[in-house]
């Protein structure tokens, strides 16, 4: 693949933590690992790694850095992000549901991937998509059963009342991801949705929270957002690659 715009992040133990805008410039050491793609899974991956402080790990980067970027920083202003510099600009196959149309598919070119450009709302898959993961791939790891421990990396922080917002006992509260319940209710739009909710009933009944492993039915929304602080106007969009406290300490 031609690659237009390269970043390239170095996180090595002995101090050593940078980015760098052309291969060149990286130092030339022995790299224990070298990471492709410097987006939600890439930079999880490295900061875990980087927890061995004798690891020395190269991040690649195709887009450029996520630093100083509008769009990502200011929530609402993501979606100006696609068909640009930090867009990858796909198009999908045309979609059958869609009367055979061809759309336009979003996903992040800079650093942090598509976490530095998504809509931020803090979701869970159904536990019988996991199940049903753990019994196709034959590993047991991803069934909702084991994936529990990992779930409780993210934990909900806030400061106004949240009751009847979500269910206190399917989530953590010492992860270090830190999700907030949702700020800008509409007491009357919201009452009148789940009131209507409630009478169709079965899978549009109130749903307390979706993120039990049973998403199906009216809740809250957006439900839980993902935040660093617990006042929206202080909040800023917990990127994938801010999780490298080893990095930002330099
Ligand atoms: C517009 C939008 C809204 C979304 N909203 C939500 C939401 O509200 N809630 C939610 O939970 N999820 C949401 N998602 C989904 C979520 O952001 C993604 O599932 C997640 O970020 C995917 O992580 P990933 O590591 O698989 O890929 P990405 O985070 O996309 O990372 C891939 C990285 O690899 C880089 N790369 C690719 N090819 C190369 C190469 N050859 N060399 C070097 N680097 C390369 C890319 O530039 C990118 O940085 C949204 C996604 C989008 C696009
Ligand atoms: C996506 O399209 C925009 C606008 O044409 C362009 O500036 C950008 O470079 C494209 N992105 C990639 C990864 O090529």
């Amino acid at each position: 693949m031609f690659l237009r715009l390269v970043l390239v992040v170095g996180l090595a133990s002995l101090g050593l933590c940078a980015t760098y805008g052309t291969i060149q410039a990286v130092p030339d050491i022995k790299w224990d690992f070298i990471i492709v793609g410097g987006g939600t899974a890439g930079s999880v991956l490295a900061s875990r790694l980087t927890e061995n402080p004798n690891f020395n790990v190269l991040v690649i980067e195709a887009g450029p850095t996520n630093e100083g970027v509008a769009e990502s920083i200011i929530p609402g202003l993501a979606p100006r992000a696609a068909l640009s510099r930090y867009d990858w600009n796909f198009t999908t196959v045309p979609q059958q549901g869609l009367n055979g149309r061809s759309i336009t598919l979003q996903r992040g070119h800079l650093l942090g991937g598509s976490s530095s450009v998504n809509g931020m709302f803090y979701t869970r898959g159904p536990a019988s998509d996991y199940d049903r993961l753990a019994s196709v791939t034959g590993d047991a790891g991803w069934s909702w059963e084991n994936i529990q421990s990992y779930l409780e990396k993210a934990s909900i922080t806030d400061n106004h009342d949240v009751k009847g917002e979500f269910d206190p006992t399917v989530h953590s509260t010492k992860g270090k991801v830190a999700v907030t319940p949702p700020n800008d209710l509409n007491p009357a739009v919201d009452a009148a949705t789940l009131q209507a909710g409630n009478e169709l009933g079965g899978d549009f009944q109130f749903n307390l929270d979706m993120n039990s492993g049973k998403p199906l039915g009216l809740c809250v929304l957006p439900h839980l957002t993902v935040f660093q602080a617990t006042d929206l106007l202080d909040s800023v969009r917990l990127v994938a690659v801010d999780d490298w406290p080893r990095c930002n300490a330099q």
